[in-house]
């Protein structure tokens, strides 16, 4: 298979108004999205996930936003700076996004049948009869029964689990290259979220759609994602392949997300959570980000703001001066950003 990567971001920024100020949400984040895989993006909220993958989108609302730098290349074309219109060809159709709660993207004044028509024929010429055996084919893909019901129904009629399959088999109406997930699962209940995360990953090897999955839970990284990459007050703090990182996390932050997953420890007491929450954005002027939280801090952590540097193994790279000290500081060349 080919791996070469299908989205590309380069050096992203983008900053958002407060007071008369813009504080930057996303600061100098990139990576690359890989044909047919599956890209883990974690971290708590106000990291900055949502805002990279909106501006991924074109969807950064302006004002209050503004994209600062960076680039985006898609299918080795560079989208950065492409009109309005020939986003709407874009999105939806070859990139594809699905939200965290489905009563807000689905519209509760018509039915199933009528919102993944739409879907449908907004991007291809099938005629009305060719686009109901398609919503029939599509609601199949994502695993529900009785298709010719659920597209005369609601969607305040069927469950949290059921919405979020609609969203989903709506997202991949146009067979798009690349989905983007944002939360899927957070507003579900465990075994539907289960559920729903073993669809994405049939979807993946069935369709070979490459997906990015936001989450806050390293958990659900763990059950289907190859790479994974970790963010933090708007940077990206870690990343690689997901079996190195739940294994051997490097940067304090990932470490202590990773405790805070209940399978991983193994224990039923409360729950660990990292003490202290993410700074507002614009907000550490000096230093590096997670110092006021870090359990590992130490003097030059408050002065200076660590780079995000490429340790020796595969494609990892960590924002961590402890990095430095362990490998020496010969290693700067692998600095990324
Ligand atoms: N529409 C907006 N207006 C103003 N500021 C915003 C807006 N959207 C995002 N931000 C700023 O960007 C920061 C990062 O937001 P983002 O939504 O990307 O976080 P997230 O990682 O997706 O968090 P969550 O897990 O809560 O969804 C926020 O803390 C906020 O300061
Ligand atoms: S650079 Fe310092 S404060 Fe930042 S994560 Fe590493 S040890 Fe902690
Ligand atoms: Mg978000």
């Amino acid at each position: 298979m080919d791996r070469g990567p299908i989205l590309r971001i380069n050096d992203l920024k983008v900053s958002f108004q407060s007071g008369g100020n813009y504080a930057p949400a996303v600061d100098g984040v990139s990576f690359e999205l890989r044909e047919g895989e599956i890209l883990g993006i974690v971290g708590e909220s106000g990291s900055g996930k949502s805002v990279t993958s909106l501006a991924s989108m074109g969807l950064i609302p302006s004002p209050p936003g503004k994209i600062d730098n960076g680039k985006i290349i898609f299918a080795g074309k560079d989208i950065t700076d492409i009109s309005e219109r020939e986003w709407r060809k874009i999105r939806g159709n070859q990139l594809s996004m699905i939200f965290q709660e489905p009563m807000t993207s689905l519209n509760p004044l018509f039915t199933i049948g009528n919102q993944l028509d739409e879907a449908i024929r907004l991007h291809t010429n099938l005629t009305k009869k060719e686009s109901k055996s398609r919503c029939i084919e599509l609601l199949g893909l994502v695993g529900i029964p009785r298709a010719e019901g659920i597209l005369k129904e609601y969607p305040h009629q069927l469950s949290g689990g059921m919405r979020q399959r609609v969203m989903i088999a709506m997202a991949m109406a146009c067979q798009p290259k690349v989905l983007i997930a944002d939360e899927p699962t957070t507003a579900l209940d465990v075994t539907i979220q289960a559920q729903i995360l073993t669809l994405m990953k049939e979807l993946n090897n069935k369709t070979k759609t490459s997906i990015i999955l936001i989450t806050h839970d390293l958990g659900v990284v763990a059950e289907i994602c190859e790479r994974v990459i970790v963010m933090y007050a708007g940077q990206i703090v870690e990343q690689g392949e997901v079996r190195k990182i739940l294994k051997d996390p490097e940067h304090p932050y990932t470490k202590g997300l990773l405790k805070s997953i209940p399978e991983i420890r193994g224990k039923k007491d409360r729950l660990y959570s990292i003490p202290g929450t993410v700074p507002e954005p614009g907000t550490v002027k000096k230093g590096c980000r997670f110092a006021a939280r870090c359990p590992d801090a130490f003097a030059r952590c408050q002065m200076e703001e660590p780079e995000l540097y490429k340790t020796q193994k595969d494609g990892h790279e960590v924002r961590c001066f402890q990095h430095t000290l362990k490998e020496g500081s010969g290693d700067h060349a692998g600095v990324t950003s």
